[in-house]
């Protein structure tokens, strides 16, 4: 297998990708079960159902509610907005901990989890088909509903240097 050296690192870093919170939350007879994650390995996939794809690290605490038929939310982040939803989303979450105590969330708006309100848009989405790779699952997923809060705002772009983390 080719190893990532200096240069391969170097110019996969220059793919690039939106920031984005993906969350998810279950009802479990009675027991809620939910959890958010920043995201930028996100990608549209198909026009027709609109689809997309997430590659989720196989070792995230959300991948267990992104199974087939599984719905979650993709919020889209704001380019103006974006750096406080990632510090509040990159802390280190104790096992069980409610990773939405302190932001805003609209709860009843998607099926799938919690829309975030200072999204600037958001999908719906139902998990369709999982493909396992060697460090992720690529998750291919039918957008199912989806709204933006402020058509004139851009989406938050992360533009990275090297390949070898996101
Ligand atoms: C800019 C950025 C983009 C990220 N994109 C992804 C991604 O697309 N897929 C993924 O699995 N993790 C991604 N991560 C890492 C997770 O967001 C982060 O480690 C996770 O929220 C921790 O959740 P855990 O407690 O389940 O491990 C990204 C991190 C950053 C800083």
């Amino acid at each position: 297998m080719k190893a990532l050296d200096g240069d391969l690192d170097r110019a996969l870093g220059r793919l690039a990708g939106g920031l984005y919170v993906v969350t998810a939350r279950q009802d479990e007879g009675g027991t809620e079960r939910s959890s958010a994650m920043v995201a930028s390995w996100v990608s549209q996939a198909s026009f027709d159902p609109p689809g997309l794809t997430v590659a989720v690290a196989k070792d995230r605490a959300i991948e267990a509610l992104m199974q087939v038929g599984d719905r979650f939310v993709l919020n889209i982040l704001r380019e103006d907005n974006h750096q406080q939803l990632l510090r509040h989303f990159l802390r280190r979450f104790p096992p069980g901990a409610d990773r939405f105590a302190g932001v805003e969330v609209l709860s009843g708006l998607a099926a799938g989890g919690p829309v975030l309100g200072d999204a600037l848009a958001y999908l719906g989405c139902r998990v369709a088909q999982r493909l396992e790779g060697s460090d992720h699952w690529i998750i291919y997923a039918v957008v199912e509903e989806g709204n933006v809060a402020d058509t004139q705002a851009s989406t938050a772009v992360h533009h990275r240097k090297v390949g070898n983390h996101y």
